[in-house]
């Protein structure tokens, strides 16, 4: 087994996976493939970009950040945020959660780009979906729903899904000439423990929504005059009974009321969600990873990477970010050590403080330097921990800046 196998292996990634497609990257022995994610904002046939990763890395920053640079470069871009910071929904003029797009002040238009900004509203967009695809008397009875409150507002999933949903509504946008209203849609992702859940959740919430469970409580409603329908729902109707003990006659003819009112509406979620997914698998797409340089982040980002390549969806890079750095890379932990021992004051912690940052920094090199040992090569970029919050625009056009000029992850040079 080569080294690099080993390295995948050891965190969980499978070595040998299909290979990503960016144009622009580069290797050396010494670094792995870069994201130039330049290349990638300039390149007119990527249309949506999503940013993904596991919670708190910094999906919603590199969103953001990748969102202006592109509309700084010329394009007309969104970006669709997911539970951003307050003060960054601020610095983006994102005051209210009104689920529509907002143009953002302060964006350097002079290449003719332009960037709106938006929150999505997860229980608003399941109300626009069911407002869309229901008759207005239908749609009441499922709003006023006490389920579909909080289905709509609660269900693991829910908000995975209408993320999708609204990425497919902000892709359909149209100006009245017929062209598309923005060229690139950002679109980052719910916080959640596995970046996996942003593909899984969908289809759990349609598998829930069109499940076996559902069917058979729907049954009695149904009822026909053909035999088999009648067994079927005498087994329904004594399943029907025990849950009406379980759950009460008035929760139970609630359920079956939005059950038998979603009914009408299956194939409208299913196509919707397949269309979305289909999108997400086109050429005009490109997946950023974001880890963080810990163990966890990464071994997500490796599961996450052999994912999309299972699923044929396309992979621009892998950054890995809120990196640590040090004033001096040259000075290394032990030599620092060594001299704050013969120091004193504030010579001595300053010494002591990057002893510690060092060590740090190649833990973190270590770490990340597993993604370099993919095969084939992904390509990568190292964001440095900015020292505050990234809360403004000023501070998501340098995080941009560093996302274009990052190094890509070092390879480790001696076996593990
Ligand atoms: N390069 C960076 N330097 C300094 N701070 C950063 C950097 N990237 C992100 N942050 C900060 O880290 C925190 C988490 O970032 P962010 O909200 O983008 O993560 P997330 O992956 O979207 O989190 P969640 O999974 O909760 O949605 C924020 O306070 C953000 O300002
Ligand atoms: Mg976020």
């Amino acid at each position: 087994m080569g080294d690099d196998t080993r390295a995948a292996d050891h965190l969980g990634c499978a070595a040998g996976h299909g290979g990503p497609g960016v144009s622009g990257a580069t290797a050396t022995a010494r670094t792995g493939t870069r994201l130039d994610v330049d290349a990638l904002l300039d390149d007119r046939s990527v249309r949506v970009v999503v940013c993904t990763g596991s919670g708190g890395v910094g999906k919603t920053t590199c969103a953001a950040a990748l969102a202006l640079r592109a509309a700084e470069r010329g394009r007309h871009a969104v970006v669709l945020t997911i539970d951003p910071a307050r003060r960054l929904a601020q610095s983006m003029g994102l005051t209210e959660l009104d689920n529509t797009p907002r143009p953002v002040e302060g964006v350097d238009t002079t290449a003719g780009g332009t960037l709106d900004a938006m929150m999505l509203d997860m229980k608003r967009t399941f109300d626009e979906v069911v407002e869309a695809h229901a008759s207005p008397d239908k749609a009441a009875q499922i709003l006023a729903n006490p389920f579909y409150q909080s289905l709509s507002s609660s269900f693991s999933g829910t908000q995975e899904y209408m993320a999708m949903e609204k990425l497919g509504q902000l892709r359909a946008r149209t100006e009245p000439d017929g062209s598309p209203t923005w060229d690139l849609i950002v679109v980052d992702t719910p916080p959640s423990r596995s970046a996996l859940d942003f593909l899984d959740a969908p289809e759990r919430l349609g598998s829930f929504l069109d499940g076996r469970l559902l069917r058979l409580l729907l049954a009695p409603a149904k009822a026909g005059g053909r035999a088999y329908v009648r067994v079927f729902s005498a087994f329904a109707g004594g399943v029907t009974g025990l849950m009406n003990r379980l759950l009460g006659a008035q929760i139970l003819a609630d359920l079956q009321t939005l059950l038998g009112a979603f009914d009408s509406m299956f194939g409208g979620f299913r196509e919707r969600a397949e269309a979305t997914y289909s999108l997400l698998q086109g050429r005009g797409t490109a997946f950023v990873v974001v880890a963080a340089p810990e163990e966890d982040a990464v071994r997500e980002a490796c599961f996450f990477v052999d994912r999309l390549q299972a699923e044929s969806m396309p992979l621009a890079g892998v950054v890995v970010n809120r990196t640590t750095t040090t004033a001096d890379d040259s000075l290394d932990a032990d030599t620092a050590l060594a001299a704050a021992e013969r120091a004193s004051g504030a010579v001595r912690e300053a010494l002591l403080v990057h002893a510690r940052r060092s060590r740090r920094a190649v833990a973190e090199r270590e770490v990340a330097a597993r993604l370099a040992h993919l095969h084939p090569p992904v390509p990568t970029v190292v964001v440095p921990a900015r020292p505050l919050d990234v809360t403004t625009l000023d501070a998501l056009r340098e995080v941009g800046a560093d996302l274009s000029t990052g190094q890509p992850v070092a390879r480790r040079l001696s076996s593990p």
